[in-house]
């Protein structure tokens, strides 16, 4: 889909030709998730995403991910135990983040905390399995109370401590909304998560790819991909896509509103992807696990607008490719599960931590720095100029 760029230059001095997002090019091998684009099939270690979504669980899904095989019962058990030991935040996170201002957006809060772990755990021993293993639980743990905190703590009340009797999924529910959610409405975010955790080379998992070549600590790395996940052309899209649904406001109106955007050449939230052509096999999933909600607790009324939106948008964008992605129905589960709006990315990132350790792991299994070309296309050598004899400078 990118363009070529403009101009005669377009390849560096060694005949390799520019891809502006690196678009197409293979950077790395790696055996943790295959995507067809055309078929709309995901796979993780080559189970199929609709198979996970429907009998696995996000603890289970996690170990698949990054350690490459299903786990024994036992082998579950005590994953999952040594998570529920290490979900508790150290007070000093907790009065880093009281210090944080209340109007900061979520995700900023996230990096920063998941960045300061590594003060904590800052042996960076990454050669050695038991670290790896003890930094994947901390991350896996810690990341969904650091979430559930700062929502609480923006609004200057103390964080809820997690409650060892809940599972993963219900235990953040609780964190986040002071009340122990239905059983359904667990297992619907936890499904949720399943289908949120891994995407091949998304923008921030390449991050944290980049970043794992460095050799530095696991912590870093997360940081580093939060930040990428957060802008509006990846993870920060599910807040989007509910505030576009809103001022489109009927189903009445999605079509005009459409052909509005495309006339100014918006992009609409929610929909396109790099890979797919067809509609993303998430977005198929949570579509209906919104229905399932809305049948047990009551319909979202931006769901209509949201369907017409996509019946005219096949017409519009259809025949480019351009169909639902993974954001576009994920907002209005979270909304009915009572998860805030600016809280939805954070959600998908206490997800994607498995697939950005899982391809930590990978990384470092064959590693080499990242450190790709580039064509430059700036002045030529020019002479010293004092500064007496300069004109303004065009810059600031
Ligand atoms: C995620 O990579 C991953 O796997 C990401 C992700 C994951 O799980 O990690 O799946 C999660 O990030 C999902 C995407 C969430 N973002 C959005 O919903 C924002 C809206 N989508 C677009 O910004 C866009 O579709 C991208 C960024 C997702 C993909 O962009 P590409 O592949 O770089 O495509 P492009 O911008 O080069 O567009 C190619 C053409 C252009 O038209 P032309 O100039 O060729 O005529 O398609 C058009 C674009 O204008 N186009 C859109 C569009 N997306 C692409 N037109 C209208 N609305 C859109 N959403």
């Amino acid at each position: 889909m990118g363009q070529e760029p403009v101009g005669e230059i377009h390849h560096d001095r060694s005949g390799i030709v520019f891809r502006p997002g690196l678009e197409g090019v293979p950077v790395t091998q790696s055996a943790i998730c295959d995507i067809d684009g055309l078929q709309g099939s995901l796979t993780y270690r080559g189970y199929p995403v609709e198979d996970l979504a429907a009998h696995s669980t996000f603890l289970e899904t996690t170990y698949l991910l990054i350690w490459g095989d299903l786990p024994s019962p036992r082998q579950l058990r005590d994953f999952e135990a040594e998570v529920q030991m290490h979900r508790r935040v150290s007070f000093r996170v907790r009065d880093m983040m009281k210090c944080f201002p209340a109007t900061g957006h979520p995700m900023d809060a996230l990096q920063s905390s998941a960045a300061s772990l590594g003060l904590f755990y800052s042996r960076r021993a990454i050669d050695n399995p038991k670290y790896v293993y003890e930094a994947v639980v901390r991350l896996i743990a810690k990341i969904p109370t650091m979430v559930a905190a700062f929502k609480l703590i923006r609004k200057g009340q103390d964080p809820i401590q997690p409650r060892d009797d809940l599972a993963y999924s219900a235990n953040f529910l609780y964190m986040l909304t002071e009340r122990e959610p239905d059983p359904l409405a667990a297992r619907i975010f936890d499904r949720c998560l399943i289908l949120h955790a891994e995407h091949s080379l998304n923008a921030s998992t390449f991050s944290a790819r980049v970043t794992a070549s460095t050799l530095t600590d696991p912590y870093a790395v997360v940081a580093s991909a939060v930040g990428t996940l957060a802008g509006p052309l990846h993870g920060g899209a599910n807040e989007d896509v509910l505030a576009m649904l809103e001022e489109i406001g009927s189903p009445e109106r999605a079509g005009e509103y459409l052909d509005e955007a495309i006339a100014s050449k918006r992009k609409i939230m929610g929909f396109g992807h790099r890979e797919y052509r067809v509609k993303d096999p998430r977005a198929v999933i949570l579509q209906g696990l919104a229905e399932e909600l809305f049948a047990r607790f009551g319909k979202d009324e931006m769901y209509d607008v949201a369907r017409a939106l996509e019946h005219e948008a096949a017409e519009r964008l259809g025949p480019k490719g351009i169909y639902p992605n993974v954001d576009f129905y994920s907002g209005l589960v979270y909304r009915k599960l009572g998860i805030p709006r600016d809280l939805f990315t954070p959600v998908f990132a206490i997800s994607r931590v498995a697939g950005w350790l899982a391809h930590w792991r990978e990384q470092l299994g064959a590693n080499r720095i990242f450190r790709p070309s580039q064509i430059y296309t700036g002045a030529q050598a020019r002479n010293w100029i004092p500064g007496e004899d300069r004109p303004p400078s065009a810059g600031a």
